[in-house]
């Protein structure tokens, strides 16, 4: 088993300010994954609408997993190989798995849309149990990522490049994928790291797309959270009010 190694010893206080490329997009697929695996628990398979709307999202996650994979393969593990060879090898071999995995799944959820009614239920339960050893072996993944794979990074490059590299990632992404991405890392963000990015984006979007992340992610707000977060931005945190600062 390869792993990535760091060229000197990082303490945890050496590196708890260091720049993460991977938490927030790591809660985000977490959030993501957890949620559609309950999903499908539930689901309901006499049901033609809550069929259809579980497994689209289950599609929607298995797209995004894979747009998941193609980033971090092209831009973090191009990284880390660039400056420690074999540095990725260990999630890199993981991210061949995971493709194949992925299309595994897509065939079984396939085959539940297309079962009469008799079979279907038995074919959702392997897609339920299929799904959650998926979600298992990605949360191991991902934390390998965030300390090995983070351990490389930091050790070999400095904050500012690791911004740098941040925004050529994120310039790479399309709206859509924005949005998706949005939609489930922002509810399973801190407060403080809420803050942080829709601050970002806040600085950096047109006002127009900046309200649309807004108006997509406060239904899966409570109130409190809410209120926390338009403070941070300065946004109405209701309807009818100019600014709260
Ligand atoms: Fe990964």
């Amino acid at each position: 088993m390869t792993t990535a190694t760091t060229s000197r010893p990082t303490t945890q206080a050496a590196t708890a300010n260091r720049l993460d490329l991977y938490v927030g997009i790591h809660k985000a697929l977490r959030h993501f994954m957890t949620d559609t695996l309950h999903s499908v628990g539930r689901m309901d398979t006499r049901d033609s609408a809550d069929l259809a709307r579980t497994l689209g999202q289950f599609e929607d996650l298995m797209t995004l997993c894979e747009q998941h994979i193609h980033h971090e393969n092209d831009f973090v593990h191009a990284a880390i190989e660039a400056r420690q060879p074999r540095g990725a090898a260990r999630t890199a071999g993981d991210h061949v798995e995971h493709f194949a995995h992925i299309e595994a799944l897509r065939a079984e959820a396939r085959g539940v849309a297309q079962a009469d009614d008799a079979t279907r239920p038995g074919l959702a339960l392997r897609l339920y149990r299929h799904l959650a050893l998926f979600v298992a072996d990605n949360f191991q993944h991902m934390n390998v990522e965030e300390t090995q794979n983070n351990a490389a990074l930091w050790a070999h490059y400095s904050d500012e490049e690791l911004l740098a590299l941040h925004h050529r990632i994120l310039a790479s992404l399309p709206p859509s994928e924005t949005m998706e991405v949005m939609r489930w890392m922002i509810p399973a963000s801190s407060p403080a790291e809420r803050a942080q990015i829709l601050g970002g984006m806040q600085a950096a979007a047109p006002a127009p797309a900046f309200q649309a992340v807004l108006d997509l992610v406060r239904p899966h707000l409570d109130d409190g959270a809410w209120d926390k977060l338009a403070r941070a931005l300065g946004v109405p945190q209701q309807p009818g009010l100019v600014n709260v600062r």
